[in-house]
């Protein structure tokens, strides 16, 4: 029998990350930041000052690069760990994500992923949060998220994240960010940021954390 997978993709600041994480911690299943390999190899190939826009060495960098998650108690944020350093702080900062949505839109990065992100299946189960879990990695997923929410409302969230982590930015910064952000995901040629046919779309647009993490569980019959 194959070990279950449940996908939750959507643009940044959806709260994929918070939502899948309590959804695993309810669960007991694993759980899958694909951001982070992301922000990691991009973290690592500017580690090491590799172009990133040079597809062949940004791969090599990938296949190379060791990413350990450290699972925090109840469904907190883990530590991660890139190359034996505790890059936690480093790979939220927007620098991190610009640098992860730059190498994403590299063919041959994503192809160097592939492995490392279908590893994470484990039984009894596994939560995967990204831009393509259901597209393209766990395309056979039997439950499949595609979270959205406004511009503003991700930007603010997003704005509170970084403010609770003593990071200085402006909400008008970010908001800025995240839309060309989006519109990177949204318009590259290789698994470009979409819902899954079969995936089951939720807003959080002015929706508390509780009320969507009860909704993605209710889609779970067998729970
Ligand atoms: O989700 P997070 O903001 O951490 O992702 C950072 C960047 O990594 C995204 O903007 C996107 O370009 C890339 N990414 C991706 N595919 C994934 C997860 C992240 O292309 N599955």
């Amino acid at each position: 029998k194959t070990v279950p997978v449940l996908t939750i993709d959507g643009p940044s600041g959806s709260g994929k990350g918070t939502i899948s994480r309590l959804v695993a911690n309810r669960l007991g299943w694993h759980y899958l930041d694909s951001g982070a390999l992301y922000r990691a190899v991009g973290l690592a190939a500017a580690w090491s000052q590799v172009d990133l826009s040079d597809a062949e060495h940004v791969a090599a960098c990938a296949e190379r690069t060791e990413i350990h998650f450290e699972t925090g108690e109840g469904g907190a944020e883990p530590r991660v760990i890139v190359n034996g350093k505790d890059a936690t702080h480093q790979l939220r900062m927007e620098t991190a994500g610009a640098a992860a949505s730059a190498i994403a839109a590299l063919p041959a990065v994503r192809e160097a992923l592939l492995d490392k992100q279908r590893a994470f299946r484990q039984p009894p189960g596994l939560v995967a949060d990204g831009r393509d879990m259901g597209t393209v990695i766990f395309p056979d997923a039997r439950h499949k998220v595609f979270l959205t929410a406004s511009a503003e409302e991700r930007a603010e969230r997003r704005y509170k994240q970084l403010k609770d982590k003593g990071v200085s930015v402006t909400l008008d910064g970010l908001l800025r960010e995240i839309l060309a952000r989006d519109a990177r995901d949204a318009e590259r040629a290789v698994a470009p940021l979409r819902p899954a046919e079969d995936a089951v779309r939720i807003d959080t647009t002015g929706l508390p954390i509780d009320e969507v993490v009860a909704r993605v569980l209710a889609l779970l019959p067998e729970r």
